[in-house]
């Protein structure tokens, strides 16, 4: 189906909180990566590269490609050089790829990974049962990795994992994460990505933790991450543009999860808040279209069905067909009136 992009409602663009008209936002894609480490099957190389390819297309600002982690941990992954080696590079597509320690660094930035999308947790539980590393041993070895990206021109990002919660210890405090941002900031990686893992996050939640972030590093990038585990994905995307975030993390068809994280169900779904967003009048700068049938390939890669609703539903002005006896309802209708 080839819909025209949705047209934003009028009342919509005129809302206090959500501007609209117009403002960028920016969707980056992790399907490949957390997507697709979540999943039982093994999904072929050149099915991977097929699938970063048509994504590169939709006018995507980033694509997490893949994760330079142990394959003996996410066996899914272990094509990691293959896949970003071989994929066509889009110019204006940041190509990035996750890595946990020092070797994985190596191996991303020899695969000429565009970032380095550095990876630990905000609960020192999660942190061990994910890296089998403490959170100390961890930041000890993501120093070596921002050194080492600095030297070699690669950009650095962090995904800060749990930053809303741990599904093993519960809460974590605010002031924990934000002081796991301050050390990663006074190393210059130029950019932090807070991850909701599990789904823990609510929307005041993510009003107040953005807030916090944009008002002590202004100037930094700031992604938010968020897992619909609970169903509070797009509420809490919505929450996060209110409080002046302007990018997101988002999965291909919602698939996703950590499998070191109890729980952990897929992202918010690509399509889904791309379509939100464009209702709203936001710019995404996506082909929503394109984007749909990217996505509806994915229960073919996978063998199973996605949790993403457009691509069952439509869009909101994907409209049916008329009844097949429409104009025979219409005249027994009408007969009433004049039945009087
Ligand atoms: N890429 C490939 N191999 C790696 C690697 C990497 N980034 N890091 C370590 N290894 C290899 C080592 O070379 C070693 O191999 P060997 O047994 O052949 O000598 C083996 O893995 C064990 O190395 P070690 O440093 O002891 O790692 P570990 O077993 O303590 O595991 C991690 C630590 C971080 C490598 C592992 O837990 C991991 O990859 N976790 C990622 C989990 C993930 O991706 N979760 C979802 C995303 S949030
Ligand atoms: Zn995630």
């Amino acid at each position: 189906m080839n819909t025209p992009a949705p047209t934003p409602a009028t009342s919509s663009t005129a809302h206090p909180v959500w501007q609209g008209a117009g403002q960028r936002i920016y969707l980056q894609e992790v399907g490949t990566r957390d997507g697709l480490q979540a999943e039982c099957t093994f999904v072929p190389t050149q099915d991977k590269i097929d699938l970063v390819n048509a994504l590169s297309a939709t006018g995507l600002a980033k694509i997490e490609v893949t994760a330079f982690v142990s394959p003996q941990a996410i066996p899914a992954l272990r094509d990691a050089e293959q896949v970003l080696r071989e994929i066509a590079r889009r110019p204006g597509v940041v190509y990035s790829a996750l890595v946990p320690n020092q070797r994985g660094a190596e191996r991303a930035i020899e695969a000429q990974a565009d970032e380095l999308n550095l990876v630990m947790s905000a609960s020192e539980t999660h942190n061990l049962a994910n890296l089998r590393m403490t959170r100390a041993q961890s930041f000890a070895a993501l120093c070596g990795v921002v050194r080492l990206a600095q030297q070699q021109g690669t950009a650095t990002n962090v995904s800060l994992s749990c930053a809303f919660g741990c599904p093993m210890e519960g809460d974590v405090p605010e002031a924990t994460v934000l002081d796991w941002v301050q050390r990663f900031v006074d190393l210059g990686v130029h950019g932090i990505t807070l991850c909701d893992t599990t789904g823990m996050a609510y929307p005041t939640q993510v009003v107040d933790l953005t807030r916090a972030f944009k008002a002590r590093w202004p100037g930094s990038e700031m992604t938010l991450h968020f897992h619909n585990t609970r169903g509070m994905g797009l509420a809490n995307v919505l929450a996060g543009i209110d409080a002046g975030a302007d990018r997101f993390d988002a999965s291909l068809g919602g698939i996703g999860g950590c499998p070191y994280a109890p729980g952990a169900t897929g992202n918010v779904c690509s399509e889904e808040i791309a379509h939100a967003l464009a209702l709203m009048g936001y710019d995404t700068g996506l082909d929503l279209n394109a984007l749909i049938a990217v996505s509806s390939r994915l229960p073919g890669l996978i063998g199973h069905d996605t949790p993403s609703q457009i691509t069952k539903a439509g869009q909101r002005l994907d409209l049916h067909p008329v009844p097949a006896d429409f104009e025979a309802l219409r005249t027994r209708a009408l007969a009433r009136d004049s039945a009087g």
